[in-house]
């Protein structure tokens, strides 16, 4: 196994170090923060024939990030880090199906880190903290049922 290999099965284990865990947290927030965006960016762009139907929905997925981002920064600050400031890259989406999907996928991939990341806590013996995740994991399983509902009878209405 390769040393980047290595390092990359060491993260997705629940062992960490304190130091390890709050780089977590902010690669959490990232992703928080490029959901915000993501969702405003969308919203305004949809176009097509849902596009009022897919403006609501996009916006109304903001306040829930943004209220994870407060979370997740809230704690790194606790914890004696420093929030980023930097989101993680925004996917472009060129219509809207291509938009769902690509916020299916980055919902799915929330949903692993979050997690990880609830054992990660539970085993540095932040347990109010894993108990946060449960809310958080439980919110953006809802965004990615949703989603799905949607794209399930994209080509047959
Ligand atoms: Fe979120
Ligand atoms: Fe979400």
């Amino acid at each position: 196994m390769s040393t980047t290999m290595t390092q990359e099965k060491e993260r997705q284990t629940a062992e960490v170090t304190q130091e390890q865990f709050l780089e977590g947290l902010n690669v959490d927030l990232a992703h928080e923060y490029s959901a915000v965006i993501t969702y405003r960016t969308y919203a305004s762009q949809v176009q097509g024939q849902w596009r009022m139907e897919l403006r609501q929905f996009f916006e109304s997925e903001i306040p829930d990030e943004l209220g994870h981002a407060q979370i997740l920064a809230d704690k790194i600050v606790t914890l004696g880090g420093t929030p980023t400031t930097v989101p993680s890259p925004v996917k472009a989406g060129r219509d809207s199906k291509e938009m769902l999907r690509n916020a299916l996928e980055d919902e799915i991939e929330t949903i692993d880190r979050y997690v990880l990341r609830r054992k990660q806590a539970e085993a540095l013996g932040h347990y109010g903290l894993a108990v946060e995740f449960d809310d958080l994991i439980r919110d953006e399983s809802t965004h990615r049922d949703e989603i799905n509902m949607i794209l399930k009878r994209w080509d047959t209405g």
